[in-house]
């Protein structure tokens, strides 16, 4: 890699400054600068004071994240020019604190409706709570060669904004923690001919549009606010994250002022330096700075296709020579996969995810998630070809002792029966989804009320105390305080019978389901 301006990443270039000047602190943070620690740092292995020593405050010349004016402004200006945002926020919290900003100031009313993917991570449910806000949920599509959930298509987010034009907005994940997705370009022109923002939790794509290999950022897609979390995908620290915003349909002003609440009023330099830093290193390296970890990519890919024991999750052949045309309505469109997600699977069902999770780490390679299929491998721009040879080496192996188990007809008859249950509970997602479009879910902070336990079969027209997720998918289909209707009942009974669990829910086996007390629905 080419010698980097440090001068570039102004946040950064002053925290170095900072620590260089060892001036007396009588400030916080208590450790002085790392003090504290340097009396035990010859007995650490990580030289934590060197850390904290630029683990600053906001004094003169650092600036203040919730009235930046200096080095942090100068940051934050850098990473939109980059990222190609109006404005950009830097976010210590992950992307957590985006979404519940994002929420708070799109649903400003108790009551406002959000129309929102069904399956979202827990930060924007929390959102909606604390926004008292009500969610329109819409289903995703599922893509049918793996079952997995992509996104919802426009059909049924249209209806959604017809069924609801006082919607404050749509809020989508692109890309799913597979590495899924598809263009969202239509769709933010939907919900702008509906005049309201499209919000993108992009938490797994804050690489995306920095290299041709990747697929373009939800900005470039016309959204209008959009959450990256900078440590997952790019170089940043733990919990360093950006909110990025164009356009007037978001009120950047509120938001400013949610911002100020979800984030502490201590915010730490050295994620928000390694934020300046994530962004500098990558705008410095241009393509270059991918070459190695794209290679070991484009390398686990290679080997896996030699190895006939082991598929991976990617768009049928048919979905991307289309990608352009393919029109909004299919279902299941998956045309865009990130290329540093590697989701493996055992085509014969030998070996769950969360085995080969577990064969994989004895080799030294530890993966980011599994499902009862797959395990999940997350690259990244400090992914190195040796990490890529390790890993194939591990696969290898375990390809080897399938070629052994092959003749033994035992485990044959064991596989053909873990694998029918897959092929069940997923063939069962293949029929038309239940409802695509939830009547909308108050969400708030109250404690659960009063529930009884009723059978599954005679659960319609209750509201649900309790959130159900059969696996496969894992998607919801019950959100707490969501109303059960018959369809959703016939539903999860086939879910039942096919053979999905249900996690979250008091009876894993759904023949019972725990509902509000008070009947009929309330509703707001
Ligand atoms: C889709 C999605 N959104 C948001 C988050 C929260 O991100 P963070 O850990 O940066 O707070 C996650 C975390 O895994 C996620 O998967």
């Amino acid at each position: 890699m080419k010698a980097l301006n440090h001068n570039d990443a102004p946040l950064y270039a002053e925290l170095l400054r900072y620590a260089v000047r060892k001036e007396a602190s009588f400030h916080v943070p208590g450790h002085k600068d790392g003090n504290f620690y340097r009396d035990i740092e010859g007995k650490v292995p990580y030289g934590f004071a060197e850390v904290l020593s630029i683990d600053a405050t906001e004094i003169e010349g650092t600036d203040d994240l919730h009235d930046p004016e200096g080095v942090i402004r100068e940051a934050q200006e850098k990473a939109a020019a980059f990222f190609r945002a109006e404005e950009t926020f830097f976010l210590v919290g992950g992307s957590t604190v985006g979404n519940l900003a994002l929420i708070l100031t799109v649903c400003s009313e108790p009551g406002d409706i959000l129309i929102v993917q069904r399956n979202v991570h827990k930060s924007v449910l929390n959102g909606l709570m604390l926004a008292c806000a009500r969610a329109v949920f819409v289903s995703p599509e599922h893509e049918s060669l793996n079952g997995l959930a992509v996104l919802p298509n426009e059909a049924s987010l249209e209806q959604a904004l017809e069924r609801y034009p006082e919607a404050k907005g749509v809020l989508l994940t692109r890309p799913n923690y597979y590495g899924m997705g598809r263009s969202i370009r239509e769709t933010s022109e939907l919900c702008h001919r509906y005049g309201v923002p499209l919000l993108v939790d992009e938490a797994h794509g804050a690489h995306y549009g920095l290299h041709s290999a990747f697929p373009a950022s939800a900005l470039a897609e016309g959204a209008d606010g959009v959450v990256q979390s900078t440590h997952k995908m790019l170089g940043a620290m733990t919990m360093g994250a950006m909110l990025h915003v164009q356009g007037k349909r978001i009120d950047r002003e509120l938001l400013r002022k949610r911002l100020a609440m979800v984030q502490s009023s201590s915010p730490s330099y050295p994620i928000m330096a390694s934020l300046d830093l994530a962004r500098s290193i990558a705008e410095q390296s241009g393509a270059d700075g991918w070459k190695d970890a794209l290679e070991a990519a484009a390398h686990i890919r290679r080997e896996l296709e030699k190895l006939p024991r082991f598929s991976y999750v990617r768009p049928s052949r048919s979905d991307q020579d289309n990608s352009r045309t393919i029109s909004s309505n299919r279902d299941g469109r998956y045309t865009e996969q990130d290329p540093f997600k590697i989701s493996i699977e055992d085509v014969e069902g030998r070996l769950s995810g969360y085995e080969i999770q577990r064969r994989i780490a004895d080799a030294g390679c530890v993966a980011e998630m599994s499902d009862e299929r797959r395990t999940v491998l997350a690259l990244g721009p400090g992914t190195w070809m040796d990490d890529a040879v390790r890993l194939i080496e591990a696969l290898r192996e375990m390809q080897a002792e399938a070629d052994v188990h092959m003749a033994d007809s035992a485990s044959e008859q064991h596989v053909s029966e873990r694998s029918s249950v897959h092929r069940n509970a997923t063939a069962s997602l293949d029929q038309k989804m239940f409802s695509a479009i939830s009547e909308p879910v108050p969400f708030d902070l109250r404690p659960p009320t009063a529930s009884d336990t009723v059978n599954t079969e005679a659960s319609a027209g209750r509201v649900a105390a309790e959130m159900i997720v059969p696996y496969p998918p894992g998607i919801p289909l019950v959100y707490a305080g969501e109303e059960i209707t018959e369809s959703t009942v016939a539903h999860l009974i086939r879910l039942r019978e096919a053979g999905a669990r249900f996690q979250g829910a008091s009876d894993a086996s759904l023949h019972t389901i725990r509902v509000r007390t008070s009947y009929p629905a309330e509703k707001r």
